[in-house]
């Protein structure tokens, strides 16, 4: 199972339209819906189950700690097409976890076993949870991993970072694998997934049962099928320099706002282009940050992808956490 990952302004509705275009992934997450006593779930994040436009199913995710608000969000959001109700147990903004919601939740496992307990029994759909490794420490997990065994969760999100590391090197696919031994649920390993022959080795040697991907998704937004290729023997398409600035323009086209000023739509597009960027070099990289105008947004990207050169897409800076298991070498894709 691909998933794409849960991502705050990214994954809104418009963006689930552009990569439901290059094969997509098999099933889409919401960004959380922000809960607490009186909030209301989010319109624009609600447009993306109401109006879902990929024919895949999407899970509706949750954030917060106040017990009777998640399960009344719970409760409204199952009235909608939604594939299940996830917990958001990992956001490492000191803004959500200094509050003691997503990652700060992992400070306090009696808290998490409430809430689980609760949403449990609200949710009469699947009910899943997206986690990371502890808040301090990935010792942490020891405490962890028995809570989301004695809850019948459906099935469980692992980012292999703590909350402190926020998206530095070091992920622990090992712990992943572990957490795929020993729960009865399945698991879905996250964290640092760039390239099809990666996702290749992580699957077969952690023993989960799919992958989501963020980032690597949208700076490649091909990464699901060239996995899926991969995996059938098919083909992987390459994609070239042009094939990325039809994605831009794509991406251009589906999140403009009429009457927005420039100044904010060439803002907006940063948001991607910052993870674009990445695989595409650093000279990219500082070019496009420093752009305010639309003719000096698309100047810069046709001057570095107007041509038919194969593209890695990988970021320049190898991740590390790949030599945990099996001392296994990061692999070329
Ligand atoms: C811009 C951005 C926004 C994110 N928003 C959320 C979110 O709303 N909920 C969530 O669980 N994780 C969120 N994350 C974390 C991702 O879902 C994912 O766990 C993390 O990026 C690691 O996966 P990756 O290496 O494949 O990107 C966000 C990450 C990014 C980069």
């Amino acid at each position: 199972m691909l998933a794409l990952a849960p991502m705050q302004d990214v994954t809104t509705l418009q963006f689930m339209r552009v990569i439901a275009r290059y094969g997509g992934p098999d099933v889409y997450w919401t960004e959380y819906f922000r809960v607490h006593g009186d909030s209301r779930p989010e319109k624009w994040i609600l447009d993306s189950i109401t109006k879902n436009p990929t024919g895949r199913p999407v899970v509706a995710q949750l954030i917060g700690n106040d017990i009777p608000a998640l399960v009344r969000t719970a409760k409204l959001l199952q009235k909608h097409p939604v594939a299940a109700i996830d917990l958001n147990l990992g956001c490492p903004a000191p803004v959500v976890y200094r509050k003691c919601a997503g990652g700060g939740l992992l400070r306090e496992p009696a808290r998490i076993d409430a809430i689980l307990g609760a949403l449990r029994e609200a949710v009469t759909i699947p009910f899943t949870v997206k986690t990371r490794i502890g808040f301090n420490s990935p010792a942490e997990f020891d405490a962890l991993l028995p809570l989301f065994a004695k809850h019948p969760i459906d099935l469980l999100t692992v980012h292999a970072r703590t909350v402190v590391q926020m998206y530095r090197p070091g992920v622990r696919y090992d712990l992943i694998a572990r957490a795929a031994g020993e729960l009865r649920c399945p698991v879905l390993l996250n964290g640092n997934v760039f390239s099809a022959a990666q996702a290749r080795q992580l699957l077969a040697e952690t023993g989960v049962r799919g992958l989501m991907i963020g980032r690597g998704a949208i700076r490649n937004p091909w990464l699901f099928d060239q996995i899926r290729a991969l995996a059938s023997g098919a083909t992987i398409k390459r994609p070239v320099g042009r094939d990325l600035l039809a994605y831009i323009h794509e991406l251009w086209d589906n999140e403009i706002t009429p009457g927005v000023r420039e100044s904010a739509q060439v803002q907006r597009m940063k948001k991607f282009t910052n993870f674009i960027g990445e695989g595409v070099g650093e000279t990219y990289l500082h070019d496009i940050r420093r752009v305010t105008t639309t003719a000096d947004f698309w100047r810069v990207c046709n001057q570095f992808l107007d041509h038919n050169e194969p593209l890695s897409l990988e970021p320049t800076e190898k991740p590390s956490g790949m030599n945990i298991l099996k001392g296994g070498k990061f692999p070329e894709n």
